[in-house]
């Protein structure tokens, strides 16, 4: 390569590079594209092709590097610079003016102050650190102190910047905010999803986080996700004298805000402005659950500080459900994994929170006798977070006289099976473990995310399977064959090779996980975790007392009662007999043993001198102790460091053993 080409070559490169962070900028920040998407792709591929053909000249900054390389193994932890707090919430108009009026008092006067009005978005709090202008980390927020480094997956999502713009940037600046995801595309997301048979989210919230968590960022950077900056958890080479100059800065940064703020004076126009919010809900683009208020000038909020778990100087006021009247035309009984019979309001189509709403859940039974409602009923309806509204009640009143007592089934309404009553009377249940209904639902389960994982197997693949007697239970699913799967309609050579592949993949996962995907009621993730770590292999648990399992921290009646039985089925026992012969073989969780903190829960909190508190956890869990957050009745141990706050007094008050860092030093050896 001779010199001039490559002086062209880096001219060009950064030719591009400028005018695609500048197409961002006015895409994701301005919301005023100068250019189209056909032409910011030419833009585009000509980088591509430059840093191809230059791959010397390419830098972690540049736009091409949005889209990741290898998959992670996991997330590392990720101290935060300033501890990520969470907002007080109010709820009402007199809640809120409490607020401005214990806020005016602790200011010690009752100045007509300036406020910072923001839209809080209903996403996942995100914090992206940059150094020099360029991204080096982004950080989940954990428990507020330490969270997750997924850096790769930040990097992904449309309209973060990886270079600030400008040439008068901060050295160091952790901006914090909301990373979201659109309701028109979260809506457009899951219908694909859905006939791709691959997994649909609940909400877009949900949605958004399970997108920033793939280990895999290649698939974060398909998933539509956007960031709203409003904070700052440290900044160095930069000040800001209020929220409205530091929000300012952020969008001459390249950093998107939200274009709904305001800038008020007064609780009477805050006021105003939380009512006119309310109204624009459903036509603003993204889920939104209240209105977040802020003390715009920051030297004011800084003499307010915090309190224990939140800032004096902001509080969230939340707009309450959103609820509407339409009817229920009928109830619909679906037959869940485990046999329970739940009822599901079919009602006249409704607009509500900005989707069409046509069905409900009723819970169970005593939710239909709690609410006297019947079919035809006037009711009022509500979507809170979920997408999934509720009913709420009967408008009795508006009844016409024609409604219909609702028929509680007495058989199963897919296979016919006489139901039972459970123990704690509220469900229903089709006792025949082999109702198809429920086959089908115990299959889509064991192949969700949170248990096998298994891609491109959903409640129509599942269906297909099963139609054609391919499968009958869980273990079948590793029997099949290419040749078997091509029969059916919409399967090739490539996606039957897929599903292979996915299975065979499962065959070494953890136990836990391969514990969730056998459905047994009451063992969902967390009870898999437990019962994974205390019995270490599959063998071992099968051989559990109730007398060891009772003896887990953790783990009720209930679990124990459910494990027990549900390894004493002679059926269950068989697939687990034709799983090994399948060739699964979960790899074992071990649980650290044999460290001098073996079984004890221990808080670690203030500050430390040898140690980062992040070290310190570690190094209770290496030791064989499970570090927690928050102190209780169950905690063992505290390790308080200067400056150790309400942690310290609650361990104190509930006489929990405390040391100081020398002390747990010595008794860690190090
Ligand atoms: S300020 C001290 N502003 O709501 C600053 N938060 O509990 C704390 N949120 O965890 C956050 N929109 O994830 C702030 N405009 C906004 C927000 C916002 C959404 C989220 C954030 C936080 C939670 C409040």
């Amino acid at each position: 390569m001779s010199a001039p080409d490559e002086d062209a070559a880096r001219t060009r490169i950064q030719e591009l590079r400028e005018q695609i962070r500048d197409a961002d900028h006015r895409y994701y920040v301005l919301d005023d594209p100068n250019i189209s998407d056909t032409q910011y792709d030419a833009l585009y591929r000509e980088l591509v092709a430059l840093e191809t053909a230059h791959p010397e000249l390419v830098t972690s900054d540049s736009p091409t590097q949005k889209v990741p390389g290898k998959v992670a193994e996991g997330f590392t932890p990720f101290e935060h610079p300033s501890p990520m707090v969470s907002l007080d919430n109010v709820k009402t108009e007199a809640e809120f003016r409490d607020w401005i009026d214990s806020a005016n008092r602790y200011l010690k006067h009752e100045d007509e102050r300036r406020y910072s009005v923001e839209p809080k978005i209903d996403g996942v709090g995100l914090e992206l650190i940059y150094e020099d202008g360029v991204l080096t980390a982004g950080v989940t927020r954990g428990d507020g102190f330490v969270g997750e480094n997924i850096t790769a997956n930040a990097k992904t999502v449309r309209g973060v910047p990886l270079r600030l713009r400008g040439d008068d940037v901060p050295s160091y600046i952790a901006v914090r905010g909301e990373a979201f995801v659109r309701k028109a595309d979260f809506v457009a997301f899951n219908r694909r999803a859905e006939e791709a048979g691959e997994q649909t989210y609940v909400n877009p919230r949900n949605f958004c986080s399970g997108s920033l968590r793939q280990l895999d960022a290649s698939i974060t950077a398909k998933r539509p996700i956007r960031y709203s900056a409003y904070a700052i958890g440290a900044v160095r080479g930069a000040s800001y004298p209020t929220q409205e100059a530091m929000l300012t800065a952020f969008r001459e940064m390249g950093l998107p805000t939200t274009p709904e703020t305001r800038y008020l004076d007064g609780a009477d126009a805050v006021a105003a402005r939380y009512v006119e919010l309310v109204a624009e809900r459903d036509g603003v683009a993204y889920e939104m659950d209240g209105v977040v208020v802020k003390v715009d000038d920051l030297a004011l909020q800084d003499r307010l500080g915090m309190r224990s778990r939140s800032p004096r100087w902001a509080v969230a006021w939340k707009f309450a459900a959103q609820t509407a009247t339409t009817k229920l035309l009928q109830v619909e009984w679906n037959v869940g994994r485990t046999g329970a019979v739940t009822p599901k309001a079919i009602l006249e189509p409704v607009f509500l929170a900005g989707v069409t709403v046509s069905n409900a859940t009723l819970h169970n039974v005593d939710e239909l006798e709690r609410l006297g409602i019947r079919e035809g009923d006037p009711i009022e309806i509500e979507r809170a977070g979920d997408v999934i509204p509720k009913v709420i009640r009967v408008l009795e009143d508006a009844r016409t006289g024609d409604e219909k007592q609702i028929a509680v089934p007495t058989a199963c309404p897919v296979c016919a099976t006489t139901l039972v009553r459970d123990e704690e009377k509220v469900a229903i249940r089709c006792p025949n473990f082999a109702c198809p209904a429920q086959i089908q639902r115990r299959l889509e389960y064991a192949a969700s995310r949170g248990a096998w994982d298994i891609r491109g197997l959903g409640e129509k693949q599942v269906k297909q399977l099963l139609d054609a007697e391919l499968v009958k239970d869980a273990a079948d699913l590793f029997r099949l064959e290419v040749d078997d799967l091509v029969q059916l309609e919409r399967w090739g050579t490539k996606s039957a090779e897929n599903l292979l592949a996915q299975l065979e993949q499962a065959k070494t996962l953890p136990l836990d996980r391969f514990l969730v995907g056998l459905g047994i009621k009451e063992v969902g993730e967390r009870g898999a975790k437990i019962l994974a770590r205390a019995f270490g292999t599959l063998e071992r648990l099968q051989q559990a007392t109730e007398e060891e399992l009772l003896e887990l921290d953790d783990v009720g009646e209930a679990l124990a009662h459910s494990v027990l039985g549900w390894l004493a089925e002679p059926h269950n026992h068989d697939m687990l007999a034709r799983l090994e012969a399948a060739g699964m073989q979960p790899t074992p969780v071990a649980a650290p043993t044999g460290g001098i903190f073996e079984g004890l829960t221990i808080v670690v909190t203030g500050k430390l001198e040898a140690l980062s508190r992040k070290e310190a956890k570690e190094l209770v869990e290496q030791l064989g102790g499970r570090a927690a957050s928050s102190v209780s009745k169950r905690t063992d141990l505290v390790v308080a460091g200067p400056g150790a706050g309400s942690k310290l007094k609650k361990a104190e008050e509930l006489g929990v053993e405390v040391i100081d860092e020398a002390e747990f030093l010595v008794r860690t050896g190090r």
